[in-house]
């Protein structure tokens, strides 16, 4: 918890609490705190008939026989019931007569004479382009139970494609398109791809991102492996060159031209796998997040429907700015949203491109009515000023979220103040990519607000802040955040890999003889309750919201011939709220340059991605240790902050002896 013992600007800004204001579209679905506890209430007392009934509203083959089974750590919802994500998402919905609706409404980053490209899809026309991508995916011989693997940019193809997975029970891993070549082959390897769906390039802030380009190469680490993969590929208006191999690469565009376009949907259990979602943990390479298609369903549209307020009818439009390749954009771009039958906005580029204003452009033309971003977006806005902002008409907002990290009070009073002028609600949703869903939120019409908190848990989700032993901590005292009963949403373990499953998440703290969910962040609750996240307890550093383990970069650096030992710290960054220090001893014959430090950075590039990339690197002859050799990273942090100075000149050799046998005593 040392990243934010200090966090007193939230306990200053504590006492301020924001009352729900009036709704300014449609009513508030949940419009007062009473109604809000004993809807909670009921849904912890009794979670069969409450989750029961709100999944009596989804698209169900056959229905379930029991709505939860649990022994830690394994659950099962809506045991023995059948159903698809996609026949919820879209043919539940053309069924009804609403196949004319739109659907989708996706906007290209490139602005021309006649301003930006856009493109709309009704249910109907999607259920069509799913179908054919399904047909497609089938052609190449996927099969139920399949991992597609998917790198693309934020095109329309990439929900299609995902969609189409989840239609006939193919699982989907979704890669981020900022991820290197290297990172490709080991999540392709693990799942056992046969199919990766990919780009010829994408658009990001002017420049082309070489999707194609960086599966060649993965495919190439593959082949060491003598893995076979095809790779079907969406052509781009950025007529990247690419080079083709005939073997294995399709035009997406002739395959669907080829196919039927009619699909059923092909009835699921409910705990078949939906998909896979690697993330990085403490130690290791990252791990394959698993979701099962019933309770993740259920869970994700039922907690999107109360917390952004979706009521489908009402011309609502709705905006994740996150990329799909994240869980929040599978769960709040897609599987959550779209069973609403309310419209997701989807849109390819940077935030800033061309201008500072794009996002806020964006909203003023398309009407959006609920947005949803994170707080290193909003740290960039505050400092790129609040003119871009002010200058757009924001009237259409009706609620505003926040995901991916705490929110330093400042940043939440300018996105209320700014962007909602003062009449919006805050929605701080906390939740990881583990629990499918939002844990711990506000609802917008019936949760007073306080500016750092993530305020109160959602429906059945049974959260406390505990001690070791499993002890509710008093108020205002931090702990270990759990929870303490399944919930629909919740993973369902890490693909191949049964013991990190239970290492990680359920071996930190049991309750009653029971082991229960341990999330890795630290929090506490104040005296209403509320709860407020105090940042990961493990070596998980969270960078502009996302989340990099900090062995998994250390790999990385000592992969490389000049560096001998690692050490990676997070440091205060002022918009992506952490940054990445490392500290390398060298190899003999490597002298510390400047020079040295770039080439480190783009060989992380490489083996990670540019997210991973350092934003500080220190040379040191040896790096801090306490006498069992553990190395200080206390201490590096401090360092790394500012607070404790070494040595001004950061691109000499650094000795921290002297100020690790200062502190020896107080870290062994
Ligand atoms: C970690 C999960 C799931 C959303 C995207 C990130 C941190 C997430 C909040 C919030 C404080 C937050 C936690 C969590 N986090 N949202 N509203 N307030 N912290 O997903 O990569 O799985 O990361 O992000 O530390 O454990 P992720």
């Amino acid at each position: 918890m040392s990243q934010s013992e200090g966090n007193i600007e939230s306990i200053l800004h504590e006492s301020r609490l924001f009352e729900p204001p009036a709704p300014s579209g449609a009513p508030w679905l949940i419009d007062s705190l009473d109604e809000y506890k004993k809807l909670y209430q009921r849904s912890i007392d009794d979670p069969k008939s409450f989750w029961g009934e709100i999944a009596d509203g989804f698209h169900w083959f056959h229905k379930w026989k029991q709505v939860v089974s649990f022994e830690a750590p394994d659950a099962k919802w809506f045991v023995g019931g059948t159903t698809n994500l996609c026949y919820n998402c879209v043919d539940k919905h053309v069924r009804d007569g609403y196949g004319d609706e739109v659907a989708l409404v996706w906007e290209g980053e490139p602005v021309g004479k006649d301003g930006p490209e856009v493109k709309r899809f009704t249910y109907a026309e999607l259920q069509k382009e799913i179908s054919k991508f399904a047909n497609v995916l089938r052609g190449l011989e996927v099969h139920r139970g399949d991992v597609v693997t998917i790198y693309m940019g934020m095109i329309p193809e990439l929900a299609i494609a995902i969609l189409a997975c989840a239609r006939i029970g193919a699982a989907h891993s979704v890669i981020f398109g900022g991820f290197s070549a290297q990172a490709i082959a080991d999540r392709v390897e693990d799942a056992k791809s046969k199919v990766i769906v990919t780009c010829d390039g994408a658009w990001r802030r002017g420049n082309v991102v070489p999707l194609k380009e960086n599966v060649d190469h993965a495919i190439e680490i593959l082949k060491q492996s003598k893995k076979k993969v095809a790779a079907v590929v969406v052509r781009q208006r950025c007529k990247n060159g690419i080079e083709w191999h005939e073997e294995r690469d399709y035009w997406w565009h002739d395959l669907v031209h080829e196919v039927d376009d009619q699909c059923e949907c092909v009835p699921l259990d409910s705990e078949e796998m939906a998909f896979l979602l690697y993330t990085s943990g403490s130690t290791g390479k990252p791990k394959g997040i698993k979701h099962t298609v019933g309770g993740y369903m259920v869970y994700t549209a039922t907690s999107a429907k109360y917390v952004f307020n979706l009521v489908p009818g009402e011309g609502q439009l709705y905006w994740c700015t996150a990329d799909i390749g994240w869980i929040t954009g599978h769960s709040y771009i897609v599987y959550g949203i779209m069973p609403n039958r309310v419209p997701t906005f989807m849109y390819e580029g940077a935030p800033n491109h061309p201008e500072a204003d794009r996002f806020w452009d964006i909203v003023e033309r398309h009407k959006v009515t609920q947005f949803y971003t994170a707080p290193t977006a909003i740290r960039a806005f505050m400092k790129w000023g609040d003119e871009h902002v002010t200058k757009h008409d924001l009237s259409s907002l009706q609620v505003l979220g926040t995901v991916g990290e705490p929110i330093n009070p400042e940043a939440w009073m300018w996105y209320h103040n700014v962007v909602g002028g003062g009449e919006c609600p805050i929605v701080d949703t906390y939740w990881q990519t583990e629990t499918g869903g939002h844990m711990i939120t506000p609802l917008p019409g019936a949760t007073p607000t306080k500016p750092g908190s993530c305020t109160l848990p959602f429906f059945g989700v049974d959260a406390a802040v505990v001690d070791q032993e499993g002890k509710e901590v008093p108020a205002n005292h931090g702990g270990l955040l759990v929870v303490r009963k399944p919930w629909p949403g919740m993973l369902r373990g890490v693909y191949g890999d049964r013991q990190r499953f239970i290492d990680t998440y359920w071996s930190t703290v049991k309750i009653d003889g029971k082991p229960v969910y341990t999330a890795g962040d630290g929090a506490r609750r104040d005296e209403h309750g509320y709860f407020w996240i105090m940042g990961r307890i493990d070596d998980v550093i969270n960078v502009s919201g996302h989340r990099l383990g900090t062995m998994e970069v250390e790999s990385a650096l000592v992969a490389h011939e000049a560096v001998v030992e690692a050490a990676v710290v997070g440091m205060p960054h002022e918009i992506k709220g952490t940054g990445i220090a490392a500290f390398c001893t060298l190899a003999t014959g490597y002298e510390a340059s400047d020079d040295l430090r770039d080439k480190l950075r783009a060989h992380i590039g490489e083996q990670i991605g540019a997210i991973a990339k350092p934003d500080m690197i220190r040379f040191t002859d040896s790096l801090p240790k306490t006498r069992s050799g553990k190395i200080m990273r206390r201490l590096l942090r401090s360092i790394a902050a500012g607070e404790v100075e070494v040595n001004q000149d950061t691109s000499t050799l650094e000795d921290f002896s002297v100020v690790a046998r200062l502190q020896a005593t107080d870290e062994s």
